[in-house]
């Protein structure tokens, strides 16, 4: 039982490091939690008008789903489920901020990258593709975290496939807010403040 809880303990404490958080403070932009949406990922850090902070924020959040998976698959063989499932509950539910943390968008497509390369493409085109087109940041996100499981099932990944789901329904219960303004025709685009 040794390695499967290091490997899913490991994973949720690189998941909970608030790199958003941490970046715009450090980067004396405020307490990013009082911004926009309140929520502690990259779309929201954009909206303190750093890029840069932005940019940093979604390649570490990116980074530390990756880093849980490689770093299982080096020193805890086949335990990297356990791992990716650590990362993503650790950025959504962080103990350091009392468990109210981010979304998850960004974490996933890290994870999904280190489980299975060709995954991590299709979410990244999905998730990048309509950002660019319909620029609404959560739609992208949630369809992108949504293409994961049935990627995996249309490239054969069944053993993904289950996984996948859970934590595209955890990305999907954090977007519930985000999900309200949808319906309503008030969520915000990229590029404008709200
Ligand atoms: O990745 C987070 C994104 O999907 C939504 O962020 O700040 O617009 O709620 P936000």
């Amino acid at each position: 039982w040794v390695a499967p809880t290091l490997a899913l303990v490991g994973g949720y404490l690189l998941g909970s490091i608030p790199f958003g958080v941490i970046l715009t403070r450090l980067g004396g932009a405020g307490d990013l939690r009082r911004v926009g949406s309140g929520n502690i990922g990259a779309t929201n850090v954009l909206r303190t008008g750093r890029k840069g902070l932005a940019a940093a924020t979604l390649l570490l959040d990116l980074l530390k789903g990756a880093a849980a998976v490689w770093l299982a698959q080096a020193f805890a063989p086949g335990e990297q489920l356990l791992a990716a499932a650590g990362a993503l509950i650790g950025h959504c539910f962080p103990v350091w901020l009392g468990f109210r943390g981010g979304k998850g968008v960004a974490t996933l497509m890290g994870v999904v990258l280190a489980l299975h390369w060709p995954l991590g493409l299709v979410y990244a085109v999905i998730w990048l593709g309509l950002l660019a087109t319909v620029r609404i940041s959560s739609l992208a996100g949630m369809a992108a975290a949504v293409s994961a499981p049935v990627a995996s099932a249309a490239l054969g990944r069944f053993d993904l496939t289950l996984l996948l789901i859970a934590l595209a329904l955890i990305v999907l219960w954090k977007h519930g807010d985000n999900i309200g303004r949808l319906l309503d025709g008030t969520e915000p685009k990229v590029g404008k403040r709200g």
